[in-house]
């Protein structure tokens, strides 16, 4: 490996924007602890100017977070500026985050300001932040449907007034992984100053492509990836990072990078989002959801059985899942029933084994996925059967 990706978490800001997702100050607290464990790289905790909850949210988590930085989001306003700083000077590593879009739909429509006015604007925040904190992040909204050129000029004019991260947001999800990893490309190669910046990226979900364009990225020489825990946020979500980190770590060949993320914490922390939150990540949801590690089909549960590698590219104990799960249905073949019989406590003769499937297979048909209770309930029954026949045979004799 030859350098490190920076996973900067961004789910107590932009995830927690997105409807359904509010978090309160303990909650905010308990989720800050869990990415502090899962190693990541930087929590953003809020948006300051936003509510008097995120200023709190912002300071608490500030305070009381040792190994990762801490940031917090602002505008190019010295209202938005001071309001973060006061919330993050205690900070262990505090990091002030500035924002202005950069496309010519968002300046004419949103600001109303020209680029010269916008560039101004960035280069005032960047200035004013650092003279309160070392570590200053510009992103550029909406850089993918923005001007090429003048993102080079905007980003090399942040570097050069301090800036020691540039980001590149896909705002609304549109970009295509080619494309983004050509304007990485670019960038890396145009913008002044590079050599003293990590260049980061922020992608959203809008199109399904934010973890590929984010990986992209990578192999185009980005070294921040900002991304959600279960890929929440604004409309259709964040990139997800626990597929961001496990693309990365079970392709890592493909890669000359990875990240510091404790794999095994990925799980806990999804829990611990939906445990708050009380919305799960949807079941066919990469690396955390329910049916992740989950195997139905007979022929994929016997291959599970005799070695999980048949269908699985990655233990679901690298990522803190349990174990995987066979899960019963009239799908299932012989030998995954046999294996849950023997978990169950029970051993089945051939004989035993072929009724307790005809049965089983008859309640599969009528009800989507068979229990253990239910299972437990048709082993007992042939066992009964089995035993009254013998002691039949016995009276006859
Ligand atoms: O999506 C976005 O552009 C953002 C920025 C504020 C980084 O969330
Ligand atoms: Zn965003």
């Amino acid at each position: 490996m030859d350098d490190r990706v920076i996973i900067f978490d961004t789910t107590l800001r932009d995830g927690e924007q997105a409807p359904g997702f509010n978090m309160n100050l303990e909650e905010k607290l308990r989720m800050a602890e869990q990415l502090e464990r899962l190693k990541v790289d930087v929590i953003e905790a809020g948006f300051p100017i936003a509510s008097d909850g995120d200023f709190l949210a912002v300071r608490e988590v500030a305070k009381r977070t040792k190994s990762c930085v801490v940031a917090g989001l602002c505008r190019t306003k010295k209202l938005d500026i001071d309001r973060a700083w006061a919330a993050l000077q205690h900070a262990k590593s505090p990091r002030i985050h500035t924002f202005i879009a950069t496309s010519d739909i968002h300046l004419k429509h949103k600001l109303r300001k020209s680029k010269a006015e916008a560039l101004a604007d960035a280069v005032w925040a960047v200035k004013y932040a650092k003279e309160r904190c070392q570590d200053v992040e510009f992103s550029a909204e909406d850089a993918t449907r923005s001007d090429p050129e003048y993102l080079v000029e905007i980003f090399s004019a942040v570097i050069d007034a301090g800036a020691t991260v540039i980001n590149v947001p896909d705002t609304v999800g549109y970009s295509l992984p080619w494309e983004f990893g050509e304007l990485i490309e670019m960038l890396i190669d145009k913008v002044d100053g590079m050599d003293k910046t990590v260049l980061s990226v922020h992608c959203h979900d809008d199109l399904g492509h934010s973890v590929s364009n984010s990986i992209v990225a990578v192999n185009h020489g980005a070294r921040q990836i900002e991304c959600t825990v279960n890929g929440i946020g604004e409309r259709a979500g964040n990139a997800a990072l626990e597929e961001v980190v496990m693309t990365m770590r079970t392709r890592s060949r493909a890669f000359s990078c990875d990240t510091q993320v404790r794999a095994t914490e990925l799980y806990a922390t999804s829990q611990l989002l939906t445990d708050i939150t009380h919305v799960p990540a949807q079941p066919n949801k990469s690396i955390v959801g329910a049916n992740a590690f989950a195997h139905e089909a007979g022929i994929h549960q016997d291959g599970v059985l005799k070695n999980a590698l048949t269908y699985e590219i990655m233990t679901p104990e690298s990522v803190g899942v349990p174990g995987n799960k066979l899960v019963l249905g009239k799908h299932s073949g012989r030998n995954a029933l046999n294996a849950r019989v023997r978990e169950l406590g029970y051993t089945l003769d051939k004989e035993g084994l072929a009724k307790v499937y005809e049965e089983f297979t008859n309640l599969a048909d009528a009800k989507k996925v068979v229990s253990d209770a239910d299972l437990a309930a048709i082993v007992k029954r042939a066992i009964a059967a089995e035993t009254a026949t013998v002691d039949k045979e016995l009276q006859i004799q």
